[in-house]
């Protein structure tokens, strides 16, 4: 396989990026050798320097879910450009993407968009404390929220751990009043309910963990999240960045039939463009800038570019019944390749997927339970799997931790172009 330009690209660009690359995992640190770079993407298809052509199961870390450059996506943004990329005001454009977005969304009145996932986070968690009056979040251990500094926190062994910050340059002071529980776990939400009754601000869940492997909850866990926050008069934050407008409609909180008070979300809403969106009732939004004290703001935020993007994508969405095709044609025929490709492996695969985001996951004899359960030896043997796929024109995240998106372009073909390639697979 030819990966001469990606190669002398990224020697190049570790001249003047760290690790040559502008977000941590594109290093491909987890899998080896050099990360690809790619220069064109269609529908379900990217296309590296050096020619090589792959069906991309990444599709931009979940935010395409009508596959690249959808016409009627980039139409809107090139209709948009010539008028002007930004002008720092308001625009009709964010007037009808709120409005829809909010639309699909009636559990909430109001959203204020930002411009990425983690900047929607930030937003939501120091609204939690400014309209609580409480400092205190409760964090899932293994769910990823983005680069937050109070966030980026790892749990010890115990129930309820106060997180240590898992990034340097983090400060303890920033990250004392994060409490790290187990997913799915009743008796952990007691016991931090139990010791800080009026203290806790907010709960942050991926209500569908999809950042360490893809790990659903609980019905009952997860129903119990809304009650017991309810009960303690903390808000309940679903971190909808993946979730949102992939898992259906209505993201999880519609897939789960629970109600938070404040949605993140991202990705998808930005049709490829870098957007976030924070959401949540009349009540809780007044405490935000300019009406209350909770400040918050952005240069670049609600720009006509990204509003545009969001707004082609959400209507081709829904225009090109996209989640029937995914729900009825696309995911079960995925499902049904893997049942049948896990009988003739030669090695045992762990497969999960809800909606649009599926897993695979080698050497699993069991299903996981979380990260924990991910044994070196399956961290390793995706390593090999990972560049047989290359070379079978199969492009995944790489890192097996990471999730894999289906998009409305995806069709049996490429299914079928990926399970030829898990088949063919000698460690
Ligand atoms: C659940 C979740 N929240 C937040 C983020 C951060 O979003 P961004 O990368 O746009 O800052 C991510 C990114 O993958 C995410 O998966």
């Amino acid at each position: 396989m030819n990966l001469e330009k990606s190669s002398q690209l990224y020697n190049e660009s570790k001249k003047y990026a760290p690790a040559g690359v502008h977000s941590p995992v594109r290093a491909f640190k987890s899998v080896g050798g050099t990360p690809l770079f790619f220069e064109k993407g269609q529908d379900a298809y990217l296309s590296d320097a050096d020619g090589n052509k792959y069906v991309d199961y990444c599709m931009s870390w979940g935010a395409l879910i009508l596959g690249h450059a959808h016409p009627s996506v980039v139409q809107g943004i090139q209709n948009q450009v010539a008028n002007g990329t930004h002008f720092g005001t308001p625009t009709a454009l964010d007037v009808e993407l709120a409005s829809l977005i909010l639309s699909k969304l009636p559990f909430y009145q109001k959203i204020r968009f930002v411009n990425s996932g983690t900047e929607a986070v930030m937003t939501a968690v120091r609204l939690a404390r400014g309209a609580t009056g409480r400092n205190k979040i409760i964090k899932i251990d293994g769910a990823y929220h983005g680069h937050v500094d109070s966030l980026l926190v790892s749990g010890g062994s115990g129930l309820m751990t106060f997180g240590q910050a898992s990034s340097k340059g983090v400060t303890q002071g920033t990250v004392q009043d994060t409490i790290i529980i187990p997913y799915n776990n009743k008796e952990a939400l007691l016991e931090v309910f139990a010791l800080y009754p009026n203290e806790i601000a907010g709960l942050i869940l991926e209500p569908i963990m999809a950042n360490s492997g893809l790990f659903v909850p609980e019905k009952d866990w997860i129903h119990y999240c809304r009650e017991i926050t309810k009960k303690y008069g903390a808000l309940l934050i679903f971190d909808e960045v993946i979730t949102g407008f992939r898992v259906g409609a209505f993201g999880a909180a519609g897939y789960y039939d629970v109600v938070p008070d404040i949605g993140t979300y991202g990705k998808i809403i930005g049709g490829g463009l870098p957007v976030g969106a924070v959401c949540a009732s009349e009540e809780i939004m007044s405490y935000i800038a300019p009406n209350g004290g909770v400040y918050q703001a952005g240069t670049l935020s609600g720009n006509p570019l990204c509003m545009i993007a969001g707004l082609k994508t959400l209507n081709a969405l829904f225009e090109e019944k996209v989640y029937d095709y995914i729900d009825k044609k696309i995911g079960p025929y995925l499902d049904q390749k893997i049942q049948e490709l896990k009988l003739s492996t030669d090695y045992p695969i762990h497969y999960q997927r809800v909606g649009s985001v599926f897993w695979i996951c080698p050497m699993m004899d069991k299903a996981p339970n979380s990260y924990h359960d991910i044994s070196s030896k399956t961290v390793e043997f995706f390593k090999g799997l990972y560049h047989h796929l290359l070379t079978k024109g199969v492009y995944f995240s790489p890192s097996v931790y990471e999730v894999s998106f289906l998009s409305s372009k995806h069709t049996e073909k490429e299914i079928d172009a990926l399970i030829d390639g898990l088949k063919s697979y000698k460690a």
